[in-house]
């Protein structure tokens, strides 16, 4: 019997990376997305690969994601992976944020990955399954333009660590993933040619990550190989988050 991987917001980027990665695995990935154009579009370019289903599903709304989860369960009464990776980002000047950018950041980014992992956690420990929640360096270090998405990501690293010891003690483990600059349609959304030469300064590797490389800090978490690992937040951010007070003016 397949083991089963659900990931959100897995129609592309770095959720769809995710469920490529889990299939390779030999598990059921379970692609969940809001965007029925690009879900059908990914499931065209996957036609033939064994190992997908497709579900149309908006994780900041209660009701999409009960439904959804029911059908998911009544087909899989175990889920040994859970990825909470759908989100998204508005970047703006703290002053020009109205409550509605910020309802709609916390909608999807935080509601999302609290709804989906209570909706499935009856199966997790049916699987004795894990989260993974993709948090980002967002929500490690505060930075301009992101007070709605970076305190979206670091409210998601603490929901990590509170799921980490509740649903710890029934078996199922939280982890989070936190990123640095991926080039996917969200960087290409929210990242200017500034933002860019700035990151290439600010981290130590000097360059974007992949979404192969935040595929694998997924994997592991989720792995056997990370079984005693509990209520971590993983950076993958090539050396980002390390820096600190790591200026450009102050490099060998
Ligand atoms: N790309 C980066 O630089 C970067 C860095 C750090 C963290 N992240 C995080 O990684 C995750 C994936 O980002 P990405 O770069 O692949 O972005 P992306 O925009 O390419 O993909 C996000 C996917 O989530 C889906 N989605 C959005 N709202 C949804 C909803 N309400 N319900 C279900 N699905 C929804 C979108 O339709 C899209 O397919 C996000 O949580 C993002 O915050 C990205």
């Amino acid at each position: 019997m397949k083991k089963t991987a659900v990931i959100t917001g897995a129609a592309r980027g770095i959720g769809l990376e995710i469920a490529k990665r889990f299939n390779r695995e030999g598990y059921h990935a379970v692609i969940l997305d809001i965007d029925a154009a690009e879900l059908a579009r990914c499931e065209e370019n996957l036609k033939g690969q064994e190992g997908f289903s497709f579900f149309n599903c908006d994780v900041s709304n209660h009701q999409s994601v009960s439904e959804t989860f029911a059908q998911i369960t009544a087909q899989f009464s175990a889920v040994h992976a859970l990825v909470n990776n759908a989100g998204i980002a508005i970047f703006k000047p703290a002053q020009e944020v109205s409550f509605e950018d910020w309802s709609a950041v916390m909608g999807v980014n935080l509601n999302g990955t609290f709804l989906c992992s209570q909706a499935c956690l009856a199966a997790l420990v049916a699987g004795k399954g894990s989260i993974v929640n993709i948090a980002s360096i967002s929500g490690v270090r505060a930075s301009t333009l992101r007070i709605a998405y970076g305190t979206s990501k670091a409210a998601i690293m603490h929901l990590t660590k509170q799921q980490s010891v509740e649903y710890g003690n029934m078996g199922v483990r939280a982890n989070a993933v936190a990123p640095g600059p991926v080039e996917t349609e969200m960087a290409k959304l929210v990242h200017s040619a500034d933002i860019r030469t700035s990151y290439a300064d600010a981290i130590p590797l000097a360059r974007y990550g992949t979404t192969e490389e935040i595929s694998n800090a997924v994997y592991f978490l989720c792995s056997e190989q990370a079984s005693y690992i509990n209520g971590q937040i993983l950076c993958a951010d090539g050396g980002f988050d390390a820096a600190g007070v790591g200026l450009p003016s102050l490099r060998v």
